[in-house]
């Protein structure tokens, strides 16, 4: 198991010294970006995530919560590794999106909300290496885990099948989570609070790898 942890509940005040805290033990760092449209949040966008970067080794996995994906994501500095994720209910053209992220060199990924129907985004199976599957309503940290979720992830590992695709899930996972979330499928798991709400990190991220043993 992949595990991300989101510097959404990480202490802003101190970015890189949060990031660089939880880099050993993580495979990705999770930046998630809302623009107070697509979600009733707003976060950064890439001026902060690109001075974030000097210092810090693991790929970047941002989660763009925002109506236009295909005009921001090419602001953001990439490097080899990275994943850029965009919702299938932004505005902008999915096919036009996919098409934006590529030409960056990052990994492309889709998303969508806990009450959107699969089927949405199986036309782009083909197009995206990454599908991330929420957990909660996007927009805060903290929220509480929608069990459904298993299930989306099983479904979508059904119609995945042969393709070189990851499946990731966000939002409210716990250590009590894994479990059931990589026996349904999921490769990666991303978690913000129950890694920076806690007094310590590795103990909490040693947890949540643990779960998935
Ligand atoms: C929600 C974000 C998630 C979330 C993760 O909109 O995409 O990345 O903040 O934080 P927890 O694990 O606290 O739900
Ligand atoms: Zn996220």
């Amino acid at each position: 198991m992949k595990l991300a942890p989101s510097l959404l509940s990480a202490d802003f005040g101190k970015l890189r010294d949060e990031a660089k805290e939880v880099e050993p033990l993580a495979d990705f760092l999770h930046l998630d970006v809302m623009d107070g449209h697509f979600v009733p949040n707003l976060t950064f966008g890439p001026p902060v995530a690109n001075g974030l970067r000097p210092g810090l080794v693991r790929p970047f996995d941002i989660h763009l919560m925002i109506d236009h994906p295909r005009v921001y994501a090419p602001q953001f500095s990439v490097r080899q590794g990275d994943l850029i994720t965009f919702h299938v209910e932004a505005q902008d053209d999915a096919g036009a999106t996919i098409a934006a992220i590529r030409s960056t060199g990052a990994g492309v990924g889709i998303s969508l909300r806990p009450g959107t129907r699969l089927e949405r985004i199986f036309p782009h199976l083909d197009e995206v290496g990454l599908v991330l599957v929420m957990s909660v309503e996007p927009g805060f940290g903290g929220q509480t885990f929608r069990p459904e979720a298993v299930g989306r992830i099983r479904a979508l590992r059904r119609e995945i099948a042969e393709r070189e695709v990851m499946i990731s899930v966000d939002g409210g996972i716990g250590p009590e989570h894994v479990r059931d979330l990589v026996g349904a499928g999921a490769e990666m798991v991303v978690a913000g609070s129950a890694i920076f709400g806690k007094p310590d990190r590795s103990a909490a991220m040693r947890a949540l790898r643990e779960a998935a043993a």
